[in-house]
């Protein structure tokens, strides 16, 4: 084996704020190898969230940044910066992490920043996303991963995973179908983004050198 390729293992940030499914889904996929990186930290702005335990159970390094600790949300996120900036990471992951950034936070990791969303953005940007396509009697639904910009959930796509909602769905069933399409999709890109394949130019994202779509790629969950 190469001396070097331990050092050349990517490094990964994950920024978590509850229970950390897809913190997890990310967890055993490095675990098994699929993605050849490392988790050199997790940082929660929660205490005692299950995303913590699950990290420490992995062996992976936690940190609890309180925001109710910072007297703005400038000098909180100058906090992570410093923080997240000391692994030297090659990708910042934000799985579940239910803060809004500055744009000093979000220039500063452009284009090596991902985030997942529950739904089909644009469609339902912000949070009660299950409730709110349930009640706009949307056909589909689902979850987007995206590269982070400045503007709220508002960055360019890399895949949406789409579900059925059925008549019978609620915001509960429909969470919990969409919520496993997340830990299919979210893995899937950190490992594309780890191996080198996928990229932001501008606004545009490439993945194996094409450009993607403005929705990015659609992945139909099997029902
Ligand atoms: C997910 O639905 C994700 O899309 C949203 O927050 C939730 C986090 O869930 N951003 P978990 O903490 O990964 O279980």
């Amino acid at each position: 084996m190469d001396s070097s390729s331990a050092q050349e293992r990517p490094k990964l940030v994950v920024l978590i704020s509850g229970s950390g499914s897809n913190l997890q889904a990310i967890i055993d996929q490095v675990g098994n190898g699929t993605i050849d990186a490392d988790i050199s930290l997790v940082l929660s702005n929660n205490p005692d969230v299950m995303g913590l335990q699950r990290a420490s159970a992995a062996g992976i390094n936690t940190e609890v940044i309180n925001h109710r600790e910072y007297d703005s949300r400038d000098s909180f996120d100058r906090e992570l910066i410093r923080r997240i900036d000391a692994e030297q990471p090659q990708l910042v992951i934000l799985a579940g992490f239910m803060r809004i950034f500055t744009p000093a936070f979000t220039n500063h990791y452009a284009g090596r920043m991902l985030n997942i969303h529950p739904s089909l953005l644009p469609e339902f940007k912000g949070v009660n996303t299950h409730a709110r396509a349930i009640e706009a009697g949307a056909n589909q639904h689902g979850a987007s991963v995206h590269f982070v910009t400045s503007e709220l959930d508002g960055g360019p796509l890399v895949i949406q995973a789409i579900v059925d909602v059925n008549e019978d769905d609620t915001a509960e069933t429909l969470a919990g179908k969409v919520l496993q399409q997340e830990h299919t999709i979210y893995p899937i890109v950190v490992k594309w983004f780890c191996e080198g394949r996928l990229s932001l130019d501008g606004n545009q994202v490439r993945l194996d050198k094409q450009s993607l779509p403005p929705q990015g790629i659609a992945h139909r969950a099997e029902s």
